[in-house]
């Protein structure tokens, strides 16, 4: 019996020990696991949080990413009025048609308008980031593993790189980006942007609140999806109550003559 204990123990081990080496090799991180409110079948969206969020992005990460699949008139659905979404759009200037000799002109944006990007194009873009392009926002919160927990980590994982890590020309030391080095020099200070009426903006608290709204524009449709879910299980319910008193009219009679 003792030779198959340790057998068994022996066997447990190498399996632990072989994932962790497998994970190491992979370079896989810890995300900083957030409790966000939207989390959960019946998890809905903060509108405080989305608005601070916004603001970080406006006036921060706007500076090198585009959100180009938000139109201003979706800011309404994160609790903006429509003046406030209004005036938000006219801080930007789109395209306009062109004039009477065929030259180029510009307009204040406004409802309609979808969020114009920082950079003219790609070849821009990477000509002021080191070589590297910073990617658009729109879906990233989706698009990347662990979702607004990744985005929340990437954002506070700026640290000073181990003595042995050979950071590249112009990258700087991210503990959650694959590969530990990233163009994105760190975004987020202290105090960076002030909040009307919030928390204090500390690092923490922007990195929260910008991956929240990130979260929003990659799955606006998070409450109706989840709302959704309610009314088909509620529906499921009421009518498995139903299909059991059916049943057991239908088979009154029947069972009484037995
Ligand atoms: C000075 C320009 C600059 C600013 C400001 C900036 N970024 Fe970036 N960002 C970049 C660049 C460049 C990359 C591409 C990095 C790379 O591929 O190494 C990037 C990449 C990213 C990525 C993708 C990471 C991945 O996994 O591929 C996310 C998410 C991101 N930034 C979010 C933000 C947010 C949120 C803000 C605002 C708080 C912000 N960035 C501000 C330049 C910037």
């Amino acid at each position: 019996m003792k030779i198959i204990k340790a057998i068994k123990t022996a066997f447990a081990a190498t399996i632990l020990l072989g994932t962790g080496s497998v994970l190491a090799a992979e370079g896989e991180v810890e995300l900083k696991h957030q409790d966000w409110s939207f989390n959960g079948a019946f998890g809905t969206y903060d509108r405080a949080a989305m608005q601070r969020g916004f603001q970080v992005y406006k006036e921060v990460c706007a500076a090198c990413h585009g959100l180009k699949y938000i139109a201003f008139r979706n800011l309404m659905e994160i609790g903006f009025s429509e003046a406030e979404a209004k005036a938000i759009a006219a801080e930007y200037t789109v395209p306009g048609a062109p004039d009477e000799f065929g030259d180029p002109t510009e307009r204040a944006a406004g409802l309609s308008d979808y969020m114009p990007s920082p950079f003219a194009n790609e070849q821009a873009a990477k000509a002021s980031n080191n070589g590297a392009i910073p990617p658009d926002l729109s879906l990233v919160a989706k698009a990347r593993e662990g979702g607004p927990d990744y985005l929340y980590s990437l954002l506070t994982g700026y640290e000073d790189p181990p003595e042995d890590f050979e950071l590249g020309d112009g990258l700087n030391y991210n503990a959650v980006f694959p590969g530990h080095q990233i163009a994105m020099p760190q975004p987020l200070f202290d105090d960076f942007v002030t909040y009307a009426n919030g928390p204090e903006a500390s690092v923490d608290q922007m990195a929260k609140d910008v991956s929240h709204f990130l979260m929003w524009a990659a799955e606006p449709k998070l409450e109706a999806r989840h709302q959704m879910g309610f009314k088909v299980m509620a529906f499921m319910l009421v009518l498995t109550i139903l299909l059991y008193l059916i049943n057991r009219k239908v088979w009154a009679n029947v069972k009484k003559k037995h």
